[in-house]
């Protein structure tokens, strides 16, 4: 594991505030490939220590490496083009169309014509904006939330390793936020780039940072994956500022995947209803799920639905909602066992195929751990 960016004991003094550190003996480590989200109230120092890794703002003392280098030592023109930088409010430039803004960086980095058009289409690909529709318009032009996405386009223009967003959703409805959420990490999925991300709401800090970084008056108060601060606060301001219902954003942020159990019996269409019967009173279950050749999920079969003459499960098989994507929420996950009169949630791939179960005893096991 390779560590893309380490802090050692970063201080920033500004002049003329001697009084306070804004950040105090910052330290930290953050393997390539993964979001550091930065979170802590008002003023604890979250701006300034992210400005320090690009030099916008010098170290009092310490000390900042990317990849092993002393980011001191690097020339700062040639360090800010290789970090991707997504400012607060977006900061598109109002008088260049949607391609010009992106093409600011390789631009400065001398790429051609081609390259640079080639590179923004593939950009607005990758965010949903058609780039026909797009390229050529002006950020007024543009909504809030589509200029955002242009944000964090021209942030990756030159596909720097590393990218440093602060409040990159701050300015955006919860509804598109969640949207944009999203899609930033399912693109992320993709680059793997190593993120420093500002925010200060602590539901985006669980639900986008692999490693949370937790800041008070400029101290670091605790670095941990999302689910080990959830279940491990360091102290009471962590678990005070995580806010009293730990156990449910646990829920939201674990994966059906995590706590299914895998590969439950099913049956396939075409058996005998007089196997699933038997089936049903060997494992002491009241239904069976039904699967096809590919082990897709048909549905279920209990005992009311195999007194029907039949020669073959499928004819007696009941259709059921009760399926959730392995990718979803325990939360999702939860909600819709409750919905649906099944009392266990069915988890399937894209394709609709059987991965496991899951029942209200196994959420509670897991939270219990
Ligand atoms: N240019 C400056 N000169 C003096 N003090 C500053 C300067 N910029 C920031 N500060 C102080 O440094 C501390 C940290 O500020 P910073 O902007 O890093 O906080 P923040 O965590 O980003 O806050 P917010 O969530 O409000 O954006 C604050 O006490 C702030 O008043
Ligand atoms: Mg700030």
């Amino acid at each position: 594991m390779n560590i893309m960016l380490k802090l050692e004991n970063v201080t920033k003094i500004y002049p003329g505030a001697e009084h306070i550190k804004a950040v105090d003996e910052l330290s930290f480590d953050l393997p390539e490939g993964e979001i550091c989200t930065v979170v802590g109230p008002s003023g604890c120092g979250k701006t300034t220590a992210m400005k320090m890794i690009n030099r916008l703002i010098p170290l009092t003392s310490g000390k900042i490496y990317i990849d092993g280098q002393n980011v001191n030592r690097l020339d700062t023109i040639e360090l800010r083009r290789n970090i991707g930088y997504v400012i607060q409010n977006i900061g598109l430039f109002p008088n260049m169309t949607i391609a010009e803004n992106i093409a600011v960086v390789p631009k400065m980095k001398g790429w051609d014509k081609n390259r640079i058009t080639e590179r923004a289409e593939r950009l607005l690909e990758l965010i949903n904006l058609p780039p026909e529709e797009f390229m050529d318009r002006y950020p007024r032009e543009l909504s809030g939330g589509q200029q955002q996405r242009i944000g964090v386009a021209r942030a990756m223009a030159t596909d720097p390793p590393i990218m440093l967003m602060d409040e990159p959703f701050g300015a955006i409805d919860p509804i598109n936020r969640d949207h944009l959420q999203n899609e930033f990490l399912r693109i992320q999925d993709k680059v793997k780039k190593t993120i420093v991300f500002v925010t200060h709401d602590i539901d985006e800090a669980i639900k986008m940072g692999d490693k949370i970084c937790l800041l008070k008056a400029g101290k670091l108060v605790q670095f941990a994956a999302p689910e080990t601060m959830l279940t491990e606060p360091a102290n009471d301001f962590v678990s005070d500022f995580l806010g009293g219902d730990r156990t449910l954003k646990r829920l939201n942020l674990l994966k059906l995947k995590a706590a299914m159990r895998p590969d439950p019996p099913v049956i396939m269409e075409e058996e005998s209803p007089e196997k699933a019967k038997a089936m049903l009173t060997e494992l002491k279950v009241d239904n069976l799920i039904v699967v096809d050749a590919e082990k897709r999920l048909l549905g279920y079969v209990n005992h009311e639905a195999l007194e029907k003459e039949a020669d073959e499960v499928r004819k007696v098989t009941r259709p059921t909602d009760s399926f959730m994507p392995a990718s979803s929420s325990l939360k999702d996950g939860l909600s819709e066992i409750f919905t649906h009169d099944l009392g266990y949630l069915i988890v399937v791939d894209d394709d609709k195929k059987v991965l496991g179960v899951l029942n209200t005893e196994d959420i509670r096991e897991i939270l219990r751990r």
